[in-house]
């Protein structure tokens, strides 16, 4: 269903949400070859894309996908290095990575373990400037973007009430986490804005409440910086499996 300017997928289970996904990639994946185009997709963290990675990297995907056109990015990282249990792109480097004849110059992880978190968000913007060639004052165009949202609202490492959120100028930043007592480095809501197809996986009753209000709440994007999530002139798609919509008017179970 659309819903204002957003796709709302309701999926029988977080299978379908990350079979959705990965279905996105293969036909994103052939659009970029059919053009002679590179494809460029910026991954989320946490715990819910670990399926979605696993599909990828499976026998129904791994063989539908031109490895050598694809570039990867993440939205966001946690200040630590790859080999820590917390890093997004540890994590990815397990369920993806290892599984797929992606080149390594084509994978971007944000630099972290090696610099502070200032220092890596200024390289990673470098990284983005150089890769999407970008002049002064233009901004990056993912042709997609995963991202979840926690049971607080936040998606990426944009958390509620964080400095980051009232970010306009940078491409990437450092954020403190209060209540994680954590630094983590994170796109900004207006790279993701620039995103050609931005892409929430959401599953489990745990987010019901929040993306009820995210969706269908009113506007308080501080409180709930997923909100802040508006392409300028993208796709936004949300897949929900039913436990995560099962607030959603007309969702009722
Ligand atoms: C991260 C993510 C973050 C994540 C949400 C949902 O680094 O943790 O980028 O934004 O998407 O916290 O996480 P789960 O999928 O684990 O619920």
């Amino acid at each position: 269903m659309r819903v204002r300017d957003r796709e709302v997928v309701v999926c029988a289970d977080a299978h379908e949400v990350s079979l959705r996904g990965a279905e996105l990639f293969v036909a994103l994946a052939h659009r970029a070859q059919a053009s002679g185009q590179p494809l460029s997709v910026a991954l989320s963290g946490g715990s819910t894309p670990r399926t979605l990675f696993r599909m990828l990297a499976g026998e129904d995907f791994r063989s539908r996908i031109d490895w050598r056109g694809v570039n990867l990015f993440w939205g966001d990282e946690r200040s630590v290095p790859a080999e820590h249990p917390d890093s997004n792109y540890g994590m990815t480097q397990r369920e993806l990575l290892d599984k797929v004849p992606i080149l390594e110059a084509n994978v971007h992880p944000i630099p972290t373990g090696l610099t502070t978190p200032a220092m890596a968000a200024r390289q990673y913007e470098e990284t983005l400037r150089s890769f999407f060639h970008l002049g002064p004052g233009e901004w990056p165009r993912f042709d997609l973007i995963y991202l979840g949202m926690g049971a607080d609202g936040h998606t990426a490492s944009l958390f509620p009430g964080s400095p980051a959120l009232s970010e306009k100028e940078r491409l990437v930043v450092e954020n403190y986490v209060e209540k994680l007592g954590a630094w983590r480095i994170t796109l900004t809501a207006k790279t993701l804005n620039y995103g050609r197809n931005v892409v929430f996986l959401i599953a489990g009753a745990g987010k019901a409440s929040r993306i009820k209000e995210v969706l269908e709440g009113r506007s308080d994007p501080d409180r709930f910086p997923s909100q802040q999530i508006r392409p300028l002139n993208g796709r936004l798609l949300f897949l929900l499996d039913r436990a995560a919509a099962s607030q959603l008017a007309g969702q009722g179970v």
